[in-house]
């Protein structure tokens, strides 16, 4: 709180309220109107929450003019560049980077939880063969409820914290397991011996005929893109994963609905829409006429990965990846004509009026593709391996909100409905 106020008169009432101004430690201020309906008798109306604060936070500041993100303070360039992703999740879960032996600790905890029970696969053979990844996580994450019923007390910061290591280390499991149930594959079971990215890519692709050798470049970039995917604060999914949390919902039923929330293609299912876009575009001699596409109100078509709700400069993460991108596929030897065609579509984008005049810059999903692409994951694959790296945030914020007193969600509405009206019996119905 700040000794601020600002001051809302209703012209009808003459009544005067005067709201409380807050201020976090950056960030633009907010007007506290939690007395509003209250006092004055109004609610406010902010379709897709553009300009509403739900929560307070420690963990993730955006500044979406100066193209600014930090998680509990540090850089994103500065952790991308000199961190790993599992320290970075300890930063967000605990708020501090961690000691030697906090990290060698914590790295045991995660990597010890990696194993699903059996029946976990078993349930995976259920679903249909060719099933969406999304569709398992989403599925397979929810019945872990029925996996650790007896350590599902939210109230218990023991039981909390056991939920949300669980969670970060079983997520790759069953990612992996997911697309093994797609290819027809066995399961493979994590190897203790390798670090979280290696460890992943090691269950996606061994087979058992073969020794499979984890590619280090590989498991570099993949450990980078967990990193700029770990959290970025009150999105669509981590949002919802508040306001099922806010019920005092399970920490899987919570993180199952952030899953589904993710997978619409406004929100992390972006990236594979960026590659199933690039591929419909195939050439740059078509980048106009998808532009010209993108531009019409009366097409559906929008230029996929370019736009954010809070990003209205760059998206640093996109930054980062951009250059990951091209030092990724020099370092695997590899040159693929669609990182060709994506830069021609951004440097033509970059040019538009209509995409100046709006903002809109490549996102995180605009390049993240490609790189997966590079080291062999399907496209089905890229929404999960943002949910793998997303998982650490919508714990460090569920955390969050269930160590401190919080309401439950619950927003308005203004109804445009009818009025009352009588019950007509059916034979008097028009
Ligand atoms: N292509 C064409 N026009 C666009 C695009 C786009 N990608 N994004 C926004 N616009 C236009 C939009 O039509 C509107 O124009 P007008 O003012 O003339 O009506 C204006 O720009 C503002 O857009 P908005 O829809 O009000 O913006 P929003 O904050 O509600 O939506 C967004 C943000 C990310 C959903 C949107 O930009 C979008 O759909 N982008 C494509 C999908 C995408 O890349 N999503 C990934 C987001 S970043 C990672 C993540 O969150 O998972």
């Amino acid at each position: 709180m700040t000794d601020r106020k600002l001051s809302l008169t209703d012209p009808d009432s003459g009544k005067t309220l005067e709201l409380p101004v807050v201020a976090g430690t950056e960030g633009d201020p907010t007007m506290d109107i939690t007395r509003l309906n209250r006092e004055l008798g109004y609610f406010t109306y902010d379709p897709g929450y553009g300009t509403t604060a739900n929560c307070k936070s420690d963990i993730t500041f955006i500044d979406g003019t100066e193209g600014i993100l930090r998680y509990r303070g540090y850089p994103i360039e500065q952790l991308a560049e000199k961190s790993s992703f599992v320290e970075v999740a300890y930063l967000l879960l605990y708020g501090e980077l961690p000691t030697e032996s906090e990290l060698s600790g914590f790295d045991r905890d995660i990597t010890y939880h990696t194993m699903v029970h059996e029946q976990v696969n078993t349930f995976i053979r259920g679903f249909h063969y060719d099933a969406h990844p999304m569709a398992i996580l989403s599925g397979v994450i929810a019945s872990m409820a029925g996996f650790y019923q007896h350590n599902l007390d939210v109230n218990d910061p023991e039981h909390r914290d056991l939920a949300a290591k669980r969670l970060i280390a079983k997520m790759p499991t069953v990612a992996a397991a997911a697309y093994r149930h797609y290819m027809g594959w066995p399961s493979a079971y994590p190897r203790n011996s390798l670090n979280y990215a290696e460890r992943f890519l090691h269950m996606m692709f061994s087979v058992p005929a073969e020794a499979y050798e984890v590619n280090p470049v590989a498991a570099k970039a993949l450990d980078l893109l967990f990193i700029l995917h770990a959290d970025h604060e009150q999105n669509a999914s981590t949002s919802t994963v508040r306001l099922v949390g806010s019920t005092g919902a399970n920490p899987y039923a919570c993180v199952a609905a952030g899953i589904a929330a993710l997978w619409g293609p406004a929100h992390g299912g972006a990236n594979e829409a960026v590659l199933r876009m690039l591929n419909q575009i195939g050439d740059v001699s078509r980048v106009a006429e998808y532009m010209e596409k993108a531009k019409d109100k009366d097409d559906p078509f929008r230029l996929m990965g370019f736009g954010h709700r809070v990003y209205k400069n760059f998206d640093p993460r996109a930054t980062i990846i951009r250059k990951a991108c091209h030092e990724v596929l020099a370092d695997l030897g590899q040159s693929d004509p669609l990182l060709y065609l994506a830069m021609e579509l951004e440097r033509i984008a970059l040019e538009d009026d209509y995409f100046v005049e709006r903002k809109l810059y490549p996102n995180v999903d605009f390049y993240s593709g490609i790189i997966y692409k590079a080291l062999g994951i399907p496209t089905s694959m890229f929404t999960p391996m943002f949910a793998i790296g997303r998982t650490v945030g919508w714990v460090s914020q569920w955390l969050e909100q269930s160590a401190s007193p919080h309401r439950i969600g619950r927003p308005r509405q203004i109804y445009t409905g009818k009025g009352e009206r009588d019950y007509i019996a059916i034979d008097h119905r028009a």
